[in-house]
């Protein structure tokens, strides 16, 4: 049967390049990077090769990068790490969106549990955040701004350089979650505005578990993991030689194909879009897109299914297309068994039924048209299958 992967918001597959990069890593250059001898100085180098071209590709200082086990931990390190560096200032305001990936959303729900103030702000129903709405939250006592660079479920990028002018205007340190961005769009962090930024390797054809946080020179953060006194002193533990080396050689690859994968996504989109507008033209009330088209990445395709013409749950349709050799998801968290509607769709002003048959298609480098009509096919046997059920 044929298998078609449109899941690489969620995960991609790891590049032969990075592979072969990675494999002496694991033998014979096995040294801790934290020894005095040469087996530990060849690591060592290794690491700071990496560290430097992933500085370069966000125009970084080396210094002003942590490795860190993913996105997941870079998040919790900035939101954690800024909220208590200020605690002695008497500043515990936090303001951050209704869009957040749950690596952020839940650290600041556990901060607004423990005497933290946090405002979570809505976004527009296209899925953006009007900077206007950044300001007017801004109090004497905010610390932080934590607002995502592109968002995972629906693909929309956020106005992340106006936000930080506001930031940097108050003086409130600027933090944005890039794990969706970095590597398909241009993510600098001058240009940004930013002053903290979170990725992750295995977003972009590296390993998984490796991430970083760009912490700009002079920010205050109190450090998430004790111990020893590597990532200079602010992230203790024996560092992942492997993931690191292959995390750099993953950015190297991406800085040489950035262009053409961008193009190339735009291409499958379009696809999609058009295929989607043919194939489902009887029943084209019943499919709703989440999030504008025109202010996201091309790697992202979100829809619903309008709980107002038929309700289908999510879950049912993904399985219904894994049987069918396509692989796609709902883009939100499954907790014990039992699916959540997503609270980004819900923030859309989509109501509960709608946000619970959300369907994320993603887009990567392997996928071709052949890829996209096929999907949109098998997309539609299902949906159809449903409303014919409904009619009967
Ligand atoms: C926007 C965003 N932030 C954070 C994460 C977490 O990254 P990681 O899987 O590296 O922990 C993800 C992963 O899906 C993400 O999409």
């Amino acid at each position: 049967m044929r298998r078609v992967y449109l899941d690489h918001a969620a995960t991609t597959p790891i590049e032969p390049d990075v592979l072969k990069a990675m494999m002496p890593y694991f033998t014979e250059i096995f040294g801790n990077p934290s020894s005095v001898h040469q087996f530990g100085r060849e690591a060592k180098v290794a690491i700071e090769e990496a560290r430097e071209r992933i500085a370069n590709f966000i125009n970084a200082k080396p210094s002003e990068i942590v490795f860190t086990s993913g996105g997941t931990e870079a998040d919790n390190f900035a939101i954690f790490g800024i909220a208590i560096a200020n605690l002695k200032r008497g500043k515990n305001h936090i303001i951050t969106t209704q869009i957040e990936h749950h690596a952020v959303l839940d650290a600041c729900m556990f901060l607004q549990k423990n005497g933290f103030d946090v405002t979570f702000l809505k976004v527009g129903s296209d899925g953006i955040i009007d900077p206007d709405d950044v300001k007017q939250a801004i109090t004497p006592r905010t610390c932080l701004i934590s607002v995502m660079h592109v968002n995972n479920e629906i693909g929309t990028i956020q106005p992340i350089e106006a936000i930080g002018q506001i930031a940097k205007e108050y003086g409130i340190l600027f933090h944005t979650d890039a794990v969706q961005s970095f590597g398909k769009i241009d993510v600098d962090v001058d240009k940004l505005n930013v002053d903290l930024l979170s990725a992750s390797a295995h977003k972009i054809y590296g390993p998984k578990g490796i991430g970083f946080l760009y912490i700009r020179s002079g920010v205050e953060i109190e450090k998430f993991h004790h111990g020893g006194s590597q990532e200079a002193g602010r992230r203790a533990g024996t560092e992942s030689v492997p993931l690191i080396v292959g995390f750099g050689k993953a950015v190297e690859v991406c800085a040489e194909r950035m262009i053409n994968d961008f193009e190339h996504a735009k291409m499958l989109k379009e696809r999609m879009l058009y295929k989607i507008n043919d194939v489902f033209s009887e029943i084209s009330d019943v499919l709703l897109l989440n999030g504008s088209v025109d202010k996201s990445i091309p790697h992202i395709l979100n829809f619903s299914i309008n709980s107002s013409k038929i309700e289908i749950d999510a879950e049912a349709i993904i399985y219904g297309l894994d049987i069918k050799g396509v692989a796609v998801s709902n883009g939100s968290a499954c907790t014990s068994g039992s699916l959540r509607p997503s609270h980004v769709i819900m923030a859309l002003g989509r109501d509960e039924k709608t946000a619970l048959s959300t369907v994320r298609f993603s887009f990567g480098r392997a996928n071709s048209i052949d890829d996209v009509d096929y999907a949109v096919e098998k997309f539609y046997e299902v949906v159809s299958g449903f409303v014919k059920l409904a009619v009967k």
